[in-house]
């Protein structure tokens, strides 16, 4: 398939200025033509994205692949299939892997897997801390050379302040970051539902939100005296963002993600008992719902991160102690944040920003541009269009999500990447959305 037409569909590429219906022209994976009306005939494929919108693909900074080590719940090849179903063509695999991504080998495993796969770009974040075991320092020079694109012990957080603040220190002089999980394991203790009156009524052993609020509070000091950048993982509390906010209004260099799961879902997810809710952090209560919203829509959180995490079936159905927390959340990232543009939460180009050229930016990429003579590297979506999530709609190995069942609006239809059409929505749905 040489030459492909796109035609009627309305591109928002924010780092180009283009918000406007054009049709687009791509050659032997080339973008050739962006114009407006352009007539089609002996175009090899035409397809129609009236009422979608192309944006330049998205990024996705936090997932979990499972690879190497647990490929049972994912691994690169489908962790890839439900990246770029969800129109995500540049994600970054979290090191908490069996071993941890903590030399320069497995580092170089990640990457060259995922270009075997050759669906999108794969690129790992090494550990801080030998085996994430938060007690020596990696070897960041190598692994940054061998291509990690960032640090993080993920899964676990940097407890020792001394050890945080001489990674972020080495992260910045190699010209990269720390990225982490904040939570006060002293606090969080064995707590598994955020505590409030849900966890209360349930008898869920209680998780409290300072937990996180806390070491998210430290790692701003830190970043405020070092100079350091730092960025925190899935904020999910009112509070914790607003101490984001105070260190950004002090100058410091410091950035947050926020996931699907806590732009929308609240701890009432609880209420059938099941541990499909369980997530670390917790979900919360509305109010930091409320707030996360808030705070992706004024920048204050600077883009949107899935943190999926990929669990089996027999894994999920323990008890609320020995089930691991975590869910899937790469094929629900568009329809939740297009949402969040219905709801006027958030408007249509920062919904883009957010998913795909603030996190592009954020590792140094250059964003995904949908101009002429560029490869195409872009999402065509309808932000309208209803499904139901079930589990033969999730290309993830793993189906671990309180969202099956559920009805959504929003759903790609091409993923571009590489100039190839790597995904296509081919499911028709039976029911009518009301
Ligand atoms: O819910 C989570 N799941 N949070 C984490 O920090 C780790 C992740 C996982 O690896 O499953
Ligand atoms: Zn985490
Ligand atoms: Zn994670």
């Amino acid at each position: 398939m040489d030459t492909i037409l796109i035609k009627g569909g309305h591109i928002i590429d924010p780092e180009n200025n283009i918000n406007d219906e054009f049709d687009i022209i791509v050659d032997k994976g080339k973008i050739v033509k962006v114009e407006k009306d352009i007539t089609p005939f002996a175009y090899s494929k035409v397809i129609d994205a009236s009422n979608c919108i192309i944006s330049p693909s998205f990024t996705d900074l936090h997932v979990h692949f499972r690879d190497p080590g647990q490929t049972y719940k994912e691994d690169i090849k489908t962790g890839s299939m439900a990246a770029v179903a969800g129109g995500f063509t540049t994600v970054v695999c979290m090191p908490n892997t069996i071993p941890a991504i903590d030399e320069p080998s497995l580092v170089r495993y990640v990457i060259e897997k995922g270009e075997e796969v050759g669906l999108c770009r794969v690129l790992p974040a090494a550990a801080v801390t030998k085996g994430r075991r938060g007690k020596q320092l990696t070897e960041m020079a190598l692994l940054k050379d061998a291509g990690a694109v960032y640090f993080t012990d993920d899964g676990a957080p940097v407890v020792d302040s001394h050890i945080m603040r001489k990674a972020m220190e080495y992260a910045a002089s190699l010209g990269t970051f720390v990225a982490n999980h904040c939570e006060d394991l002293s606090l969080s203790k064995d707590g598994v539902a955020h505590e409030g009156e849900i966890s209360a009524a349930l008898g869920l052993p209680p998780l409290p939100p300072e937990a996180e609020e806390t070491m998210v509070a430290r790692d701003c000091i830190l970043s405020i005296r070092t100079g350091a950048p730092v960025h925190i993982c899935h904020i999910s509390t009112k509070l914790a963002v607003e101490v984001v906010a105070w260190a950004k209004a002090m100058g410091a260099n410091i950035t947050a993600e926020v996931t699907p799961h806590h732009l929308y879902l609240c701890d009432d997810e609880w209420l059938d008992f099941h541990c499909k809710a369980k997530v670390s952090p917790p979900l919360r209560e509305y109010e930091d719902i409320e707030a996360v919203r808030w705070g992706l829509s004024s920048k204050i959180i600077d883009y949107v991160a899935t943190d999926h995490a990929p669990h089996a079936h027999h894994e999920k159905m323990l008890d609320h102690w020995n089930c691991p927390p975590g869910m899937i959340g790469l094929q629900f990232a568009l329809p939740i944040v297009m949402e969040l543009v219905r709801k006027d939460y958030i408007t249509m180009k920062r919904a883009i920003e957010a998913l795909s050229t603030e996190p592009a930016k954020k590792i140094g990429l250059k964003p995904p541009s949908i101009v002429e003579g560029e490869k195409a590297e872009f999402v065509i979506f309808n932000p309208n269009e209803p499904w139901e999530v079930t589990e033969d709609k999730i290309l993830s190995k793993s189906k671990n999500t309180p969202l099956l069942g559920r009805k959504l609006r929003g759903k790609v239809k091409y993923t571009f990447f590489n100039g190839k059409i790597v995904y296509e929505d081919t499911s028709k749905e039976e029911f009518c959305y009301d």
